[in-house]
């Protein structure tokens, strides 16, 4: 029987890329944001400033604070890649959401596993690069995507065990056989999978097995009680594997962000902590947009590992604030072992 052995989760995005000083690269991106999403609001920069301005984010803005707080992340990640590193499993499965990368608006699929031979992690094109830098995510880039082509193999038979279980426990899962390419040229691998392989596991080609969810994309986003059963259908797919493979799982993204909700990132990491599966189901399904929809793939990864006895450990919760409104990301880290 494969064995789950050790669990993680670690936000992923620009500023964990990004030298603390130069995280208004990313607020510019913000302050012409139209819809930033905040519980069940949406607003402009100047409207969600008047909203928050009484929790006096400037405060927590101010560079001396950025500095700590990017330490205390960059520390987490490297606590996470020496554990993984330990643990040396033959696969690892990660749960993240697609961001356009290999869906599009022609097909977006609610879930998908993907199940074919390896995953190319390739470098940018020259123009991919201008475009996303354009975005102010120039740092990121270098954290997502190396600078020569990588190739990660995925264990077929495994993955295929796995989309076939969870259809046999009524998850009618999309299967993907082969990475989507467009005239020849592969569409690059999701940036939820590129920012483990390289940032946590350092280009390691540890076998993977690319769980994707449409976290962020109308109109067929799962609801926050399906994430979590998805994920029970996954680990107990897994535990019936007939090979003895020691498996990580991983949750990658969230939490809140591009405005960061600490109260719903505590109360959340919390119920994973206290193993309360009710409150994580409970929470309403319009607090998960924008990139704090990405927590959904915390629920599907807790939801695997609570078919296991492994224990949640909170490593940090560390809010980043880019911004006097309460913009920037909620970065969680967190280790099941
Ligand atoms: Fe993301």
């Amino acid at each position: 029987m494969a064995e789950i052995v050790f669990g993680f989760g670690t936000s992923h995005g620009p500023l964990l890329a990004t030298p603390p000083d130069q995280w208004d690269l990313r607020a510019n991106v913000d302050r012409k944001n139209q819809e930033l999403a905040f519980r069940d609001g949406t607003f402009n920069f100047e409207k969600l400033y008047e909203l928050r301005k009484g929790e006096h984010f400037e405060q927590q803005n101010a560079i001396p604070v950025r500095i700590e707080r990017d330490a205390r992340c960059q520390k987490q990640l490297d606590v996470i890649g020496e554990k993984i590193a330990k643990v040396n499993p033959d696969a690892i499965l990660i749960v993240g959401d697609d961001h356009h990368e290999w869906f599009l608006n022609d097909i977006q699929p609610t879930f998908s596993i993907f199940h074919g031979k390896q995953v190319f992690n390739r470098a940018l094109t020259r123009e991919e690069e201008e475009e996303k830098t354009s975005r102010g995510n120039g740092y990121a880039m270098k954290i997502y995507y190396p600078q020569k082509d990588e190739t990660y193999p995925c264990p077929t038979s495994l993955a295929s065990h796995i989309v076939h279980n969870v259809v046999q426990q009524d998850f009618d899962v999309t299967a993907i056989g082969e990475q989507p390419s467009d005239n020849g040229q592969l569409r690059q691998l999701g940036h939820s999978y590129g920012f483990i392989y390289r940032r946590v596991l350092k280009s390691r080609p540890v076998p993977l097995i690319p769980v994707m969810v449409n976290t962020y994309y109308p109109p067929n986003q799962p609801t926050p009680k399906r994430c979590f059963e998805f994920g029970r259908a996954i680990g107990r797919a897994i535990q019936s594997w007939k090979g003895n493979e020691r498996i990580a799982v991983a949750a990658s993204g969230g939490v809140s962000h591009f405005v960061v909700d600490e109260d719903m990132d505590r109360r959340l990491l919390d119920a994973m902590l206290k193993g309360d599966h009710k409150t994580l189901m409970a929470e309403p399904d319009i607090h998960f947009r924008s990139g704090t929809s990405e927590t959904k793939n915390w629920l599907v990864t807790a939801g695997i590992l609570a078919e296991t006895k492994l224990k949640m450990d909170l490593l940090d919760y560390v809010p980043c604030y880019r911004s006097e409104a309460g913009t920037g990301s909620g970065m969680a880290f967190a280790a099941w072992q």
